[in-house]
């Protein structure tokens, strides 16, 4: 599964940062309203957990195109490292970090997050748009965990809205696995790798889970 996420983002990440550009034609507008709303709701959403990030350390698994990163960065974080496998998405963060000279207090890393090894501890981690490309979550989700003092924000794709079904055909087409989540599989999932203290927010595509590594005591 992993060549074929990998082919794919490779291919599309021009279009993928491109969500999130402040000027856009009416085509990417339409196209916002009735796919991408969720991409803003999540952004504000995990920021507003995130709260005060100066002297903070970030972990962004599946960085992307850097996004996160650059606002965190702007909101003071004191360290922010991305991981993605795609070499494309990295090389827009670091244009996007660059530009904003945040390129020394930032690091980025091309791997498979679970080939990733860090000494480091970091107060955040995040998994935006990540476990929807992914079959087996647990691995990464404990490896998370390992990773975290504070808190892990992830985003989980709904199984049942009425753009699930037409996202599936549209990935499926152009060789993209994608998977989706409803409450009683993020209960197992949560309860699997010991991570009891959580709480899901509703967004209209997605969940967001913020979990609280203080009150996860296993
Ligand atoms: C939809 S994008 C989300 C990017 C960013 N988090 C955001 O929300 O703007 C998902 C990213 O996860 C990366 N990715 C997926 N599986 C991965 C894995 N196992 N290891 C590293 N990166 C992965 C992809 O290459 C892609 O850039």
């Amino acid at each position: 599964m992993k060549p074929k996420v990998q082919r794919y983002f490779q291919k599309t990440s021009q279009n993928f940062d491109a969500i999130y550009a402040s000027e856009k034609s009416l085509y990417q507008r339409l196209a916002d309203l009735l796919f991408h709303g969720v991409i803003e709701q999540r952004f504000k959403a995990a920021f507003a957990e995130l709260g005060d990030l100066r002297g903070k350390t970030l972990l962004d698994v599946g960085c992307g195109s850097g996004r996160y990163m650059l606002e965190a960065a702007r909101r003071g974080a004191n360290r922010v490292v991305g991981l993605d496998f795609s070499q494309n998405m990295l090389d827009l963060a670091q244009r996007h970090l660059k530009h904003e000279g945040y390129d020394k207090s930032s690091q980025l890393i091309n791997r498979d997050f679970l080939e990733f090894q860090d000494q480091n501890r970091y107060n955040f981690a995040l998994a935006i748009g990540f476990f929807d490309y992914v079959a087996k979550p647990e691995n990464y989700l404990i490896k998370m965990r390992q990773l975290t003092t504070e808190k892990i924000i992830a985003s989980f794709p709904k199984k049942w809205t009425f753009r699930t079904l037409i996202r599936w055909v549209r990935l499926s087409v152009a060789g993209c696995p994608v998977y989706f989540y409803d409450r009683k599989r993020l209960t197992k999932l949560f309860k699997d790798t010991g991570l009891d203290s959580y709480e899901i927010i509703n967004l209209s595509r997605d969940y967001l889970v913020v979990i609280r590594m203080e009150r996860n005591t296993n």
